[in-house]
């Protein structure tokens, strides 16, 4: 994303003080998604990354996640996998806990979601501790398949995501 997009696209992006606790600044992407052109810069500029890859499936994070990994991978000729907090897939899955900048989760995936090789783009607006978005390699890794390569619109860079993901190819479209 040039200087100019990312400039265009950080104007149309809102944060909120304190929420959802005391000390987080909230950055708010609904103002973003919103804005026709907005979501096209965002996701024109994913597409353009990730075409013409071999990537078989993306994986989106819940919930955030899904709303560019499911557009991406229809865009891309690829399947999309939902990585669901718990309790809300019906079949067997593998789940891995996690912590957030506020609070703590874990994440699944149906146990039979990739087969070994299979090539995983993992997608998410955010990565701030980058808990959620080592829990999803671990559930890539878990069944066998390769994990691409690691997307975000955002990369808060202070909390330092990027360094518990050293081993993996990290994208982010915009940086605080
Ligand atoms: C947010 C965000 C990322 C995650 C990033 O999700 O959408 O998934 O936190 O934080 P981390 O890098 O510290 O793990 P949240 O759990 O708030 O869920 P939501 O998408 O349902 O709002
Ligand atoms: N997820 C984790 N930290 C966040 C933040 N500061 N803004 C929006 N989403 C988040």
């Amino acid at each position: 994303m040039n200087q100019v997009e990312q400039d265009q696209i950080k104007s149309l992006i809102r944060s909120i003080p304190d929420f959802p606790e005391a000390g987080v600044v909230f950055r708010d992407i609904t103002t973003a998604l919103k804005d026709a052109e907005g979501l096209r810069i965002i996701m024109d500029d994913f597409v353009e990354r990730y075409k013409d890859k071999h990537i078989d499936y993306v994986l989106g994070a819940d919930a955030r996640g899904f709303i560019f990994g499911a557009a991406l991978a229809y865009a891309i000729g690829a399947g999309f996998v939902p990585a669901r907090k718990p309790g809300k897939l019906p079949a067997e899955t593998v789940s891995v806990s996690y912590d957030l900048e506020y609070g703590s989760n874990s994440i699944e995936v149906h146990k039979d979601a990739f087969t070994k090789g299979d090539n995983v783009l993992v997608i998410d607006d955010l990565l701030a501790t980058g808990g959620t978005a080592k829990a999803m390699t671990e559930l890539v890794e878990a069944l066998g398949a390769h994990v691409y390569e690691l997307a975000f619109m955002i990369e808060l860079a202070d909390l330092g995501g990027r360094d518990i993901l050293k081993e993996y190819d990290v994208y982010s479209q915009l940086k605080y």
